[in-house]
């Protein structure tokens, strides 16, 4: 799968595509990633590609005209792309859209802004969605973009080592990960739990599914709120109530 940054600072994808999990997709050709400064497409001595924002203010706005070459020229190699500009007033990037995205396999073009922004015309103009990876303001897009491109290429074929791991994941099926463990079983005087040394993979695996139900209950309520449960899920979950009003009980004694 091909992927374009636009970006003032390509060598920070260096961090992204140097080791790890990406690093060893875009070594296999799983995934593809181009980078497209701006400033290369400047005419001016000063190689210019912010200036003040119209109605004044504080801070300065990429130009127009070195993006959107930048732009063109990434899609005149791409073909057609799906153009993403990431921001803090995009809409939030999740896992859903990760998985979307990769299973469409279709180019992604990732516009990184910096200062305060871009123009808006070249959103106008080229943009299809903006993203935003959560509610905080960071100096410019790069790791946002990196964010997306972890999320998105870890889901590729090939890209994991064992295909298992990116099914079972936190969100992979709308719940938080269970804990995990490893040797030895014990240390420091805490044990790893009995179940996970048991071998017995019925008891295994009810014990990860209602632990990921604990945790998300916990720390993540609202994503159990729209979420459909199965029967065996709903079993569980009476099980986690019943057991915190007894430990409530106990407590009040
Ligand atoms: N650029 C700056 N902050 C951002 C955010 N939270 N998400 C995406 N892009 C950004």
């Amino acid at each position: 799968m091909r992927f374009d940054v636009i970006t003032l600072m390509p060598s920070m994808f260096d961090a992204l595509t140097g080791e790890g999990v990406v690093g060893r997709a875009i070594g296999r050709g799983v995934a593809e990633l181009r980078l497209w400064n701006p400033r290369d497409y400047t005419t001016d001595v000063h190689r210019t590609v912010d200036d003040r924002p119209y109605g004044g203010g504080p801070g300065m706005v990429m130009k127009y005209r070195p993006l959107q070459q930048a732009v063109e020229s990434a899609l005149a190699q791409a073909g057609t792309a799906k153009v993403i500009c990431l921001s803090p007033q995009g809409t939030a990037f999740d896992q859903h859209r990760a998985r979307a995205i990769a299973e469409s396999r279709l180019p992604l073009l990732l516009i990184a802004g910096r200062y305060e922004g871009i123009d808006e015309r070249i959103i106008e103009r080229y943009v299809d969605e903006e993203w935003s990876i959560g509610d905080y303001v960071l100096s410019g897009g790069e790791l946002a973009a990196m964010v997306v491109l972890d999320a998105v290429i870890r889901l590729l074929p090939g890209a994991l080592g064992d295909a298992d791991s990116a099914r079972q994941d936190s969100f992979a099926d709308g719940l938080l990960d269970c804990p995990h463990y490893t040797r030895p079983d014990e240390i420091d005087g805490m044990p790893v739990p009995a179940v996970l040394r048991s071998g017995n993979h019925q008891a295994i695996r009810r014990w990860r599914l209602q632990q990921a139900l604990r945790r998300t209950g916990e720390r993540r309520p609202d994503l159990l709120q729209g979420r459909r449960m199965t029967a065996e899920e709903e079993t569980l979950l009476a099980e986690i109530i019943a057991a915190s009003g007894d430990a409530e009980q106990t407590q009040e004694q």
